[in-house]
């Protein structure tokens, strides 16, 4: 059954506490924090002392995905702050396999993201180390965008390689997943579905129903 990971980058601020406890409420997996500098991507959101302080309303895990250029030097502070997973994105490392065995060292789970126009093919060769490959499917650095159609086929890809290898990553999807793209998602074996607008879309009572009909998808 497909895991729920919602984005609070779609969630209203003002009211923080409350929409992270609706993440828990709606039978949601995770909490998704997309984390950003202004460098790799073109917005900022927030980092470790505002992780560190939302850390305590939740029980759920905390699945960080930093989209941030040289992440390796705000590992440690993200893991201090209480994150489960952390994923960085193969467009800013030299050094990829060197990050995900410093991610490992810690504790944590590691994960790989890739941006729309980056392929898989270096997956065979680092995907013994991950816990996690998210393919974006949209440009990151905003939510509410439109699902570039093409990660499909790089779900189905990342599936198949898993599978040769025998490796034991899940298969996170993050952009652009709503009702209409799930159902395609789910079939190209997607293993986590990342919503940010669409979850926060809907009022707090309407999100455990949504949670469910996602799942409900994938059985
Ligand atoms: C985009 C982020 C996503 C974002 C998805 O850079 O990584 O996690 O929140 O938002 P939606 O679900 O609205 O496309
Ligand atoms: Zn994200």
């Amino acid at each position: 059954m497909i895991k729920i990971a919602p984005s609070i980058l779609s969630a209203d601020f003002l009211k923080l506490a409350d929409e992270i406890k609706s993440i828990e409420t709606s039978g949601a997996d995770l909490v998704h924090l997309d984390i950003m500098d202004g460098h790799f991507v073109p917005n900022i959101t927030f980092g470790p002392m505002i992780v560190k302080q939302i850390r305590p309303l939740t029980k759920l895990p905390f699945d960080a995905h930093l989209m941030i250029s040289n992440p390796t030097q705000f590992i440690p502070q993200f893991a201090d702050a209480g994150c489960e997973m952390i994923t960085v994105h193969a467009e800013t490392e030299q050094h990829l396999h060197r990050t995900i065995q410093f991610i490992k060292k810690l504790g944590l789970k590691a994960g790989i993201s890739v941006n729309p126009h980056t392929a898989v093919d270096f997956l065979p060769y680092v995907g013994d180390l991950c816990d996690l490959f998210l393919v974006m499917s949209v440009n990151p650095g905003f939510g509410g965008q439109e699902y570039i159609k093409s990660a499909s086929e790089k779900i189905r890809k990342a599936a198949e390689i898993r599978e040769k290898c025998g490796f034991n990553y899940e298969i996170s999807v993050d952009g652009g997943v709503n009702a209409k793209t799930l159902p395609e998602i789910i079939k190209a074996g997607a293993d986590i579905a990342v919503m940010g607008s669409y979850f926060f879309g809907k009022p707090a009572a309407e999100r455990s129903e949504l949670v469910r009909n996602a799942k409900n998808i994938s059985k």
